[in-house]
Order: structure tokens, then C-alpha cells, then sequence
């Protein structure tokens, strides 16, 4: 697989035991220890900072991607997606829907009013940022196709283009890239559509003009300029479980106690500081447990 481990941590930045160990038995208790704790006169002052969520700068946003449309390298798609026009654009919605139909990008986002919702995006190589999305509720959509109720995925695909996507004039992944959710993880209020970043509209190497956002999962499962939205009954194949199924599932929920094949997924590294942060279950949002009712997480990763 292509996606590659964190090897560019040194072994001096990674943070001493005995303080991953006080700090994640800190994150694990939550909020109400924290506030038990507080009421208690000396504790909170002994008590172990809380890790800050500082943006990401923009140019590191823009130009650390993955997106093999435009090469392998980090790099590569700032740089080769430079002259990449997204006007016009049209976007398919077929599948088990009321009535299949094809949308400009303008009637597609049109109706939706746009938020600004800044999230944590922990990449299954180990590294994260913090960033400042802009787009709108995929929940909103959905309702909008209206599926049939035997509908119990959505899956998105990519453009396929290769004169305007170079890196598709290899096989290095099977084209085009597409990516499901279950529609009730569709349907979850943290999922999104984005549209923008940093209250500009989205760049090329971030997906422009339309992408999914989904926090709680490894960034692999966000698909990129989409062009076509289907809903299916049987559970759609992603990219990277076609290229290697060993290695990524369907569910690429961010799960600390599951690690890749490969490496640990227990910490990672912010992008633009050295130490490795602690990797929380669901990135750091519980709100999500509750899809996952009775399902083992180990199976199912
Ligand atoms: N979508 C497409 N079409 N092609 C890709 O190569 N890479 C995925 C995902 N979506 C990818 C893609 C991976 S591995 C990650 S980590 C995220 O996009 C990266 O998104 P970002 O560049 O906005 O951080």
C-alpha cells in the first residue's frame, strides 16, 4: 500500500511513558472528571494541560495532501493540480433514489446554507491537522434525494479524467477513487459536505469543489471532487480496501487500539509540532459511539 508510516518522527520527540500514561488516563476520564477534580481545592492546579486544538496554518493545509490524482508525493498536489478548472462541474445522484438526476455544482449547493465548522483530520499515516472547514450538513442532502428505503449506503466517486488528472494515467490506485458510508453515518450531524476552507472556496488539492468530511474517521475515507453520489443496498468496496483489504476497511473509524498492520494508530503527529499527541477513539468525538452499538471495532476497522 502506498500510504506510508510516520517515519519522519525522531525517537527524542516521542513523548516519555510516564506522561502518555497521566495524560491519557486525563483524556479518558473527560470532562467530568475534570469538573470533580476542580471542585476539589489544589487538584485542578496539579492537573496535567489540556491538549489546545490550534488551527493548522493554511499553507500547510494546502500543500501537505494526499491526493493521488495529482501525484504520491506531499507535495504533488498543490503543485500539479495548478491548472485544474472546476467550471463547469456537474454531479450525479442515481442509485436507489425516487428519481436519479444531474446537478451543476451551483444548483447543488445552492440550497444549503453554508457553516463554518473547524475539525480535527487524523490521517491513517499518523498525522492530523486542525482545520476550518466551510460547507454544509450531508444529512441535508441526502434528504433531498430522496432514497428508497433500501437504500443503506451512499458512495461517492471521484472524477475520472486523466488528461486533467495526470496520476490517473497510471494504475497506481484502481480508478476512479470512490469512497461509501452507511447512510446512517451519512445522516450524522458531524458529516459534511465541504465546499471551503479557511473561508476560501476549496483548492484543487483539497478537493475542490466538492468533498466529504467525515472527523471521526481516518482521512482516507474523505473522497475528493466528487461527481457522482449513488445509494446502494449492499456495502460498496472503497479504494483502499480494493487495493489492500488487510490494511483498510470500510468503517476507517480512528481507533487507537486498532493499529495498522503496519504501525501503532495509538498517537500522532499534528502537523507543525514535534511531540506525538495521544490519538483519541473516534478522533476525539463520542458523539458518533452510539452507530456503532454492538459491533466489534477490532472486526470491523
Ligand atoms: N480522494 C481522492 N480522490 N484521491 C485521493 O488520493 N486521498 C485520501 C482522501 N481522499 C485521496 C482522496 C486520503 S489518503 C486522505 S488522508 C485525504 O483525502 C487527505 O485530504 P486532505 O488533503 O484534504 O488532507
Amino acid at each position: 500500500m502506498l500510504l506510508r508510516p510516520p517515519a519522519d518522527i525522531p525517537s527524542s520527540e516521542i513523548t516519555p511513558e510516564s506522561t502518555y500514561l497521566s495524560r491519557r488516563d486525563f483524556l479518558g476520564r473527560g470532562a467530568g472528571a475534570l469538573a470533580a477534580a476542580a471542585a476539589l481545592p489544589g487538584v485542578a492546579r496539579a492537573m496535567p494541560p489540556q491538549d489546545k486544538d490550534e488551527l493548522t496554518p493554511y499553507e500547510d493545509v494546502t500543500t501537505y495532501n494526499n491526493f493521488y490524482e495529482f501525484g504520491t508525493d506531499k507535495a504533488d498536489p498543490a503543485e500539479n493540480s495548478k491548472g485544474f478548472t472546476t467550471k463547469p462541474w456537474s454531479v450525479v445522484v442515481d442509485g436507489l433514489v425516487k428519481k436519479p438526476f444531474t446537478l451543476q455544482l451551483e444548483d447543488f449547493i445552492k440550497p444549503h446554507k453554508l457553516e463554518d465548522r473547524t475539525y480535527r483530520h487524523r490521517c491513517v499515516e499518523a498525522w492530523s491537522m486542525v482545520i476550518p472547514w466551510q460547507g454544509f450538513p450531508m444529512a441535508d442532502f441526502i434528504k433531498r434525494a430522496e432514497p428508497l428505503g433500501s437504500a443503506k449506503y451512499v458512495q461517492f466517486f471521484t472524477l475520472h479524467d486523466p488528461k486533467r488528472m495526470p496520476g490517473q494515467e497510471r494504475p497506481i490506485l484502481p480508478w476512479p477513487y470512490t469512497e461509501a458510508l452507511r447512510l446512517d453515518e451519512a445522516m450524522h450531524p458531524l458529516a459534511m459536505f465541504g465546499t471551503g476552507l479557511y473561508g476560501k472556496t476549496l483548492l484543487p488539492q483539497n478537493g475542490a469543489p466538492l468533498r466529504t468530511i467525515t472527523p471521526w474517521k481516518y482521512g482516507f475515507k474523505a473522497c475528493k471532487s466528487i461527481v457522482r453520489i449513488t445509494f446502494t443496498e449492499k456495502q460498496p468496496l472503497n479504494t483502499w480496501q480494493l487495493t489492500n483489504a488487510s490494511e483498510y476497511g470500510f468503517y476507517a473509524n480512528v481507533n487507537p487500539e486498532v493499529d495498522h498492520p503496519r504501525w501503532t494508530q495509538s498517537k500522532e503527529r499534528r502537523i507543525g509540532e514535534f511531540r506525538r499527541r495521544v490519538t483519541l477513539m473516534f478522533n476525539g468525538y463520542p458523539q458518533v459511539a452510539s452507530l456503532y452499538g454492538g459491533m466489534d471495532l477490532h472486526k470491523n476497522f
